[in-house]
């Protein structure tokens, strides 16, 4: 295989994963490999807007998983029957399963008030950061490891647990680790929540020209 071809099957590999992740330690050099890859993402005037908390405590995400539990019930009392139905055989973390947390946090202070191509799009800063999770997460498919990103959370109490100061945003916990495989099909298409929408939906020719999925 050549780097692009590589490049490519990490691409189409990366799952998110909740399932199937094994609890096994991550060696420290592999951990240092994915963020290093994370921390060489693009960002807005060279801000670098993000840092990782890697939460290995057990009872830290015991109390993340359980907040994460009543966020997952409140979204699922908000269903119509039929979905929920659907959403409730649908698992959405895997944080005491994986081997460590990674929380991905942005501080828009960062870079101070100048920063070069942010004065139009506050949101490029935000961009940033998730760029870099982006890198993480295929850093760590190429490494043989699993990720899931957790969203179900209310940014104050992720703050208070693990002391993030008020103006920086946890954007993301990560659950990475080991894992016994990856699914090839995404776990949400598997369940049948969500299917992927053709390539050829998503570009359009010089203007938006409205498609009838566009807002399926
Ligand atoms: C911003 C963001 C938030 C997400 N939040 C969750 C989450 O809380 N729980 C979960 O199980 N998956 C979450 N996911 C994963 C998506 O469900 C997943 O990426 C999508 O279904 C496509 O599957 P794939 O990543 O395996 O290709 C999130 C993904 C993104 C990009």
């Amino acid at each position: 295989m050549t780097a692009t071809t590589d490049l490519y099957d990490v691409i189409a590999r990366r799952r998110d994963v909740r399932a199937e992740f094994t609890g096994a330690p991550v060696p420290d050099d592999v951990l240092h490999r994915v963020l290093d890859a994370a921390h060489r993402a693009p960002s807005v005037g060279m801000s670098q807007p993000w840092d990782f908390v890697v939460v290995r405590d057990p009872d830290t995400r015991r109390a993340f998983r359980d907040h994460v539990a009543h966020e997952r019930d409140t979204f699922s009392a908000s269903l119509p029957p039929e979905r929920r139905s659907t959403f409730d055989r649908i698992k959405v973390e895997g944080i005491c399963e994986s081997s460590m947390g990674v929380v991905v946090t942005h501080s828009q202070g960062r870079g101070g008030q100048h920063v070069l191509g942010r004065h139009a799009i506050a949101d490029a800063g935000l961009y940033s950061t998730v760029l870099a999770i982006q890198n993480l997460w295929l850093a760590a498919t190429a490494e043989g490891l699993g990720l899931g990103w957790v969203s179900f959370y209310r940014e104050p109490f992720l703050q208070e647990l693990l002391g993030i100061p008020q103006d920086v945003r946890p954007v993301a916990w990560l659950c990475l680790g080991t894992v016994s495989h990856l699914e090839a099909v995404p776990d949400l298409e598997r369940h049948g929540w969500r299917s992927r929408r053709p390539l050829a939906d998503a570009i359009h020719a010089d203007t938006w020209q409205h498609k009838e999925t566009d807002h399926a």
